[in-house]
């Protein structure tokens, strides 16, 4: 698992905590627009056989994600809310190159593998900070299975790219990652 250069501070799991309908609101947001983002890098690489199984899988997951957390809010009493703005992928995705098709296609790699490693960080405090059982498990799982995918996107860059050009560009984006994170407001939400 890649090292995050930022820690979510425990401000951020306690303001979840306070607000946790707000956050299963924008959670499931983020879980529709991922699996959604997998199927259009899936478009727009037909000729890339091993990409699209796998962004099959990992839009298949997410989707399902989505479904849980949607039942979870209806078990509540809570409606799913529109999209809002999300400023953390605003920035990440503001810095992406796209001179050529390939370079694109390295950084949504990168930043769409470090973004399921802040997932699975953040889920992971969730599941620590909650107290129901039943929901921290889900959490728990949830945040094995962002890992997966962090895994995925990770060993696709790998593959199509020189191991130099890879881990140069990570070290750039892994920095803009952390200075982006950390200047972030504390809010319920997953970014
Ligand atoms: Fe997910
Ligand atoms: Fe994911």
């Amino acid at each position: 698992m890649l090292r995050l250069r930022y820690d979510t501070p425990p401000a951020w799991a306690a303001t979840v905590m306070e607000h946790l309908d707000a956050f299963l609101q924008d959670h499931a947001s983020n879980e529709r627009k991922v699996s959604h983002s997998a199927m259009t890098l899936a478009a727009q690489h037909p000729d890339r056989e091993d990409l699209v199984e796998a962004m099959i899988s990992i839009a298949k997951e997410e989707l399902e994600h989505f479904e849980q957390v949607f039942r979870l809010l209806q078990s509540r009493g809570v409606p799913l809310a529109h999209d809002a703005p999300d400023p953390y992928m605003g920035r990440l995705f503001k810095s992406v190159k796209t001179p050529d098709a390939d370079a694109y296609l390295l950084d949504r790699l990168l930043l769409f593998g470090i973004v399921e490693a802040r997932g699975c960080e953040r889920f992971s405090l969730v599941g620590e900070a909650l107290d129901d059982a039943a929901l921290s498990a889900f959490y728990r799982e949830l945040a094995a299975s962002e890992a997966r995918h962090h895994a995925t996107y990770l060993t696709l860059a790998r593959r199509y790219f020189a191991r130099d050009r890879t881990d140069a560009r990570l070290d750039t984006l892994l920095d803009l990652e952390a200075e982006v994170a950390a200047a972030m407001p504390i809010a319920p939400r997953l970014h």
